[in-house]
């Protein structure tokens, strides 16, 4: 069983609010210096920052938009030289949905959906595979959606990008798996966040568990996959969604 090395660090993508804040806090709260990136919330991204430092741990806001040419490189690095150590655990969390029917579709908002929710992801899975496979020791853990495996009308282009993250966790597990290296997904169903405070409530209903989702229950979740404990676990998605994908 490979051991997290001392120097290791955790980077979160999408860390300002909602599922990303609450993974960066449970991530510092296990020890992890956390590096947190943002888009444009930078007061908010502060707040996290201040809130995990008030706890005893330690983290660095940074500002990266995911879809930029050279991001996953650049923030890998900064992350690095502000944390003092490589990034063995990735979590790609930086997410948006842009809904609409198929047939009234147009190609920006399928093509903005994608490249956030997927080729994002995998250019900084690319980008931090090198220090991981160095360490013999790495973490990545991609959060999907229960979209990616249950139709959601209306979703076509998140559909296709979650699910094709959750297609591309499993390959990407199989070719570093002898590394130490493991790769995950947690698919979460109904969250209570910004992303889902417009859609109506009766949503709830179809729940098996009949409420949403808490941030902290998602957070819980990448937590484990991020540990020493989950080693011998790749490949695989774990939903947190009360019930929704069974
Ligand atoms: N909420 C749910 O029910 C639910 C369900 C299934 C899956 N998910 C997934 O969980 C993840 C987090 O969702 P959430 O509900 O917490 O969303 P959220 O509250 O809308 O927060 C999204 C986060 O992603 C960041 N972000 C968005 N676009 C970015 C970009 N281009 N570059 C860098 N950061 C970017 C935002 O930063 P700024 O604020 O700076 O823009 C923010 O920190 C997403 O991948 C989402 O698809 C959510």
């Amino acid at each position: 069983m490979s051991e997290r090395p001392q120097d290791a660090v955790a980077l979160v993508t999408g860390g300002s609010r909602g599922i990303g804040a609450a993974i960066a806090g449970a991530l510092a709260a296990d020890g992890w210096p956390v590096a947190l990136t943002y888009r444009s919330g930078a007061q908010e991204a502060a707040a996290v920052v201040a809130a995990i430092e008030a706890a005893g741990g330690r983290a660095v806001a940074l500002q990266s938009d995911v879809t930029a040419d050279g991001a996953a490189a650049a923030v890998l690095e900064t992350a690095r030289e502000q944390l003092g150590g490589p990034v063995l655990t990735l979590v790609n969390n930086a997410g948006v949905r842009e809904d609409d029917l198929a047939i009234s579709l147009d190609d920006e908002r399928w093509q903005r959906v994608i490249d956030t929710n997927l080729t994002a992801v995998f250019r900084m899975m690319r980008e931090a595979l090198g220090p991981m496979l160095r360490a013999r020791h790495g973490r990545i853990v991609n959060i999907a959606s229960v979209v990616g495996l249950r139709a959601n009308a209306g979703q076509a282009n998140y559909a296709a990008a979650k699910g094709g993250l959750v297609a591309a966790t499993k390959t990407i597990a199989v070719e570093v798996a002898r590394r130490g290296v493991t790769v995950n997904a947690v698919a979460p169903g109904f969250i209570a966040t910004d992303m889902t405070a417009d859609l109506p409530k009766e949503f709830l209903d179809g729940i098996p568990a009949r409420r949403a989702g808490m941030p902290e229950e998602v957070a819980a979740a990448v937590r484990f996959l991020a540990s020493d404990d989950a080693g011998y676990v790749t490949g695989s998605t774990l939903y947190v969604d009360g019930g929704l994908a069974a």
